[in-house]
């Protein structure tokens, strides 16, 4: 079959996201499928140029997949016109600056969140890229995990009757890097770094309210340094610098309620590492990354408050399983797919640097929260 060839650039593709989620997970996996069909009946083919800090670790990742190109020149891969897209995935602080580069470049631009480690730095993106016309998007890979697309089929069926409120509950424990290695990058910790768990988590949190529930309206946060000594990945001890846990309480139009919780200082008692409750007047669901249980109102048990008698109720076993109803493909790889399909064919793609901007107003917005002991509102930023 024919293709249609287009030619990436990986940025950070030795790092945890880059290698294992968007290489070998998303744009490989695109390969061995034998591509991305397209409009004109040919298969988009992504030809890959691996780009990182490390020449040797480049040419090791190249070799045990088969592939030829790579530099850890960043300019000469963006000067040259095979090469369509950019893509980042390095540490958050070091995104802004490639991703002008790119832009200026007229390359298409695709990357990791939060899209800058400031507010007003990701909408500058959003502004560059729109004025130099390239296709842009940021990575919200929760939307296509099956749990998350369960629950939005619920809410999109009307399940819910009218939404009330929303828990949700992320997170595990990070070791500290001492007597276990930590299962985390050090610069997670530090802020000066691009670190922390508010800037981290809150732009997922916030397409997943906006786009499945409603649009954040305000945000009232606490965050938390809990653990004040880690150990790096050189055995080095530090001080971190960042949040590792932060407390969030958002507020969304319609009047629904969503607290969630993010933490690394804390140990899994439940089903998945991120699972959201939604309560709403004709029925319950929680879902998690990969299952979705639901409780109907007409299924709804009675419990009686009676702190003398041992639990009434098998709470937990009156739920039931939304079925997948369909293939459910890695997410990352689901959301390349459809960039992809926005740059070779013009599909639509809402997920771009501004919806990308709008999540890290909202880190910006609940670290400010935190800081300032106080409940911050949420602009709509104009198109
Ligand atoms: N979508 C998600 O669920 C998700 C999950 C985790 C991380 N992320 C995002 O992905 C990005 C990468 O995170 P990761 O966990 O893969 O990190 P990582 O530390 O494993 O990888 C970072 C990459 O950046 C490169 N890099 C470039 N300049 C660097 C510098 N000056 N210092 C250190 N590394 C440098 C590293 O070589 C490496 O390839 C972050 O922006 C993070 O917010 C997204």
């Amino acid at each position: 079959m024919e293709r249609t060839p287009v030619g990436i650039i990986l940025n950070g593709v030795t790092g945890r996201m880059g290698y294992r989620q968007h290489l070998v997970r998303s744009l490989l996996a695109i390969r061995d499928q034998g591509g991305v069909p397209a409009r004109d009946g040919s298969r988009i083919w992504p030809e890959l140029t691996l780009v990182g800090r490390d020449a040797g670790r480049l040419a090791e990742i190249a070799e045990r997949h088969g592939l030829s190109a790579y530099t850890c020149d960043l300019d000469a891969a963006l000067a040259d016109d095979a090469n369509q897209i950019y893509f980042d995935a390095q540490v958050t602080a070091q995104r802004e600056k490639a991703i002008r580069a790119a832009i200026e470049a007229g390359k298409h631009v695709y990357t990791e969140k939060p899209l800058a480690e400031d507010f007003l730095a990701s909408l500058e993106l959003a502004r560059l890229a729109a004025a130099k016309g390239v296709r842009n998007g940021v990575v919200q890979d929760k939307l296509f995990l099956p749990g998350l697309r369960k629950l939005k089929r619920l809410v999109d069926g009307g399940f819910f009757g009218r939404i009330l409120s929303v828990r949700g509950e992320f997170g595990y424990w990070v070791f500290e890097g001492d007597w276990q290695d930590a299962q985390r990058p050090s610069w997670n910790y530090r802020a000066e770094d691009g670190g922390g768990i508010t800037l981290d988590m809150f732009p997922h949190w916030h397409y997943v309210l906006e786009q499945i529930i409603a649009p954040v309206t305000a945000v009232t946060a606490v965050t938390a340094t809990h653990i004040p000594e880690r150990v790096d990945e050189n055995g080095a001890r530090y001080r971190p610098t960042a949040d590792d846990a932060a407390y969030g309480i958002f507020e969304l139009a319609g009047g629904v309620v969503a607290q969630i919780n993010s933490s690394w200082a804390v140990r899994v008692h439940r089903d998945e590492l991120v699972e959201f409750q939604v309560d709403g007047t004709h029925g319950s669901a929680v879902a998690g990354l990969r299952d979705c249980r639901i409780q109907h109102r007409g299924a709804t048990p009675m419990p009686v408050w009676n702190p003398d008698l041992p639990v009434t109720e098998p709470f937990r076993a009156q739920w039931q399983t939304v079925p997948d109803n369909g293939e459910h493909d890695n997410a990352f790889k689901v959301q390349w797919e459809a960039f992809l399909r926005h740059v070779v064919d013009d599909e639509p793609f809402p997920w771009d640097f501004l919806a990308g901007a709008r999540g890290v107003q909202l880190a910006e917005a609940g670290l400010r929260s935190a800081r300032e002991g106080r409940r911050v509102r949420i602009e709509e930023i104009p198109r």
